[in-house]
């Protein structure tokens, strides 16, 4: 089974409770987000190897560790996950970017990928999925099976905030898939919405409401 890691810190409950704020602006929303991205991502970086690289101090030369030379694909749902790319770009500038956006039928369930972008030898790199929301966890099982299909092996999946259901969800369809979020919340409301959760993240990150 893939690991749940819920990513405790005063700096990001209190971004957190900021955001959730219904008279947080959209700006501030976003800004928020992207400050607890760049956090969240201290952590979801945390197993990254390194390899040790010689470097000429003023002193000696020595050995000292770098990155290993990896493949990353940071992949936002559509739309509310563009939120969360900037912030982890800033920490992984060398990372590649790929887009998925999906519509489920509402009446036979079956996803439709109406957008899907995604650089070229994705497959072999390791795939951070990024949503802010997993609620139901519909989109998030659908987008892994979508990169799975297409030969990916290497998942995580990070959320700022998450329900017991959609979690489950997730763990029930990919049990390989590594979870990251910053809080679980009580459950979900008749509508699917995240209680007490922070409203529609995608409305609040582009101000469409
Ligand atoms: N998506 C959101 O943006 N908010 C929720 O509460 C649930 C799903």
């Amino acid at each position: 089974m893939g690991s749940l890691n819920v990513i405790s810190h005063p700096l990001i409950e209190a971004k957190l409770t900021r955001m959730r704020d219904k008279n947080t602006s959209s700006q501030d929303f976003r800004l928020l987000l992207k400050e607890i991205s760049i956090l969240m991502g201290y952590e979801i970086t945390r197993n990254f190897e390194t390899v040790d690289a010689e470097v000429e101090t003023p002193i000696c030369v020595s050995k000292f560790p770098v990155l290993k030379e990896s493949f990353f694909t940071i992949v936002p749902i559509l739309r509310a996950g563009l939120g969360m790319v900037d912030g982890l770009l800033e920490l992984m500038p060398f990372a590649h970017v790929g887009h998925i956006g999906l519509v489920r039928d509402e009446e036979t369930h079956v996803p439709t990928e109406y957008y899907y972008k995604m650089p070229e030898g994705f497959e072999k790199s390791e795939v951070i999925v990024v949503d802010p929301m997993l609620a139901t966890g519909g989109s998030a099982v659908d987008a892994i099976s979508s990169l799975k299909k297409r030969g990916c092996t290497n998942i995580r999946l990070v959320n700022l905030v998450a329900v017991p259901e959609g979690i489950a969800a997730v763990q029930k369809a990919h049990p390989d898939v590594d979870i990251y979020v910053a809080a679980v919340d009580d459950g979900l409301n008749e509508d699917a919405y995240i209680v007490p959760g922070l409203g529609d993240a995608g409305d609040r990150i582009f101000g469409t409401k």
